[in-house]
């Protein structure tokens, strides 16, 4: 029995659960939407995912191993195939189904889908020629919308985050522009000052204006920003950073995000893969971190937003609940 949970299973969306290297010979157990999923690789590489009570007598299937193209029940052996057909040993007729999830593997991520029927295309974006630095998961201790509304404001990057920041609210050129299925933001102001940590390898500095702009769509939950530098002589800076983040709702109260970041490459040859990509993605990770601890700090995981307490650059995350409800909350009975 699903356990309950306000957040609907993903019927339509695709849902990056785990990274691909996370998965080894043993099956993983992922929460989605309150329910537990086994995932599993069977020995000719395929991807399994299913639901975690093992449809005989409910041993979890996380305990189970994978032999061959099955993932096997460790309590009486029963075995299970990727699409959840079931094998009994005493009982070779049956033609019970286990519960399965659709599933690929795209992205250095594997991606689960709650739903049978044709299969969508994943969600596309661009990497615009810039490489990926690197692949990061967060989980942060708070609901989907309270996650959501951190990571499309920008009020905060000048007090929460030490390098990818604003030096002051008040100077910061927002636009919000609205779509049916999207929400999109620009922002622009001076960068706040940073220790230059990393100033050998990138071309950016304080005093440049930092433009960081975003888009977030909702079917799955995604978004999408773009984050440039100007330097005081009006040149657009080498370094920048594509970001793209989906927020997964793992249950009532816990989210993960999964975040590729992608810049250009600063060294050449392999320095920058061996090098440069882990400074790029250590130092975006350590920011993603802040906002982490931001929410796991919030006094209560009430999700209302009051109106009234709401600031200037605030207005996108009424507009971003609005999208976000029909895609994602259980409708009240
Ligand atoms: S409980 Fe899994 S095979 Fe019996
Ligand atoms: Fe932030």
């Amino acid at each position: 029995m699903r356990p309950s949970c306000r957040y609907r299973p993903g019927l339509r969306h695709w849902h990056p659960l785990l990274l691909s290297r996370e998965l080894g010979a043993r099956p993983v157990a992922r929460r989605l939407a309150g329910q537990v999923i086994v995932v599993f690789r069977t020995a000719s590489g395929r991807v399994g995912a299913v639901a975690e009570a093992c449809s005989h007598r409910r041993l979890s299937l996380a305990v189970g191993r994978v032999e061959g193209e099955d993932l096997v029940c460790a309590y009486h052996g029963w075995r299970f195939d990727p699409e959840g057909a079931i094998r009994c040993p005493l009982m070779p007729a049956q033609r019970q189904r286990h519960q399965a999830f659709q599933v690929c593997e795209a992205h250095g991520l594997i991606w689960v889908r709650e739903a049978s029927g044709p299969r969508p295309p994943l969600p596309r974006w661009s990497a615009d020629g810039l490489a990926l630095a690197g692949t990061v998961v967060h989980h942060v201790r708070a609901p989907l919308e309270l996650t959501l509304d951190n990571f499309t404001e920008v009020e905060h990057t000048s007090t929460i985050h030490q390098v990818f920041g604003f030096a002051d609210p008040r100077e910061i050129r927002h636009r919000l522009e609205l779509e049916p299925g999207a929400t999109r933001v620009w922002n622009n102001g001076p960068q706040k000052w940073f220790l230059p940590l990393f100033n050998g390898l990138i071309d950016n500095r304080p005093g440049d204006c930092f433009a960081n702009d975003w888009v977030t769509t909702f079917d799955p939950l995604l978004t999408i920003y773009e984050q440039t530098w100007i330097s005081p002589k009006g040149k657009l800076r080498r370094f920048r950073l594509k970001v793209v983040m989906f927020f997964v709702p793992l249950d009532d109260a816990l989210t993960q995000l999964v975040t590729l970041i992608y810049s250009p490459k600063v060294l050449p040859g392999p320095l920058h893969r061996l090098l440069a990509a882990p400074i790029i993605r250590a130092v975006t990770s350590r920011e993603l971190n802040l906002d982490v601890w931001a929410l796991e700090h919030l006094a209560d995981l009430d999700t209302e937003l009051n109106p009234r307490s709401l600031g200037p650059l605030d207005r996108v995350l009424m507009e971003n609940r609005r999208r976000l409800e029909p895609c994602y909350l259980r409708e009240l009975v």
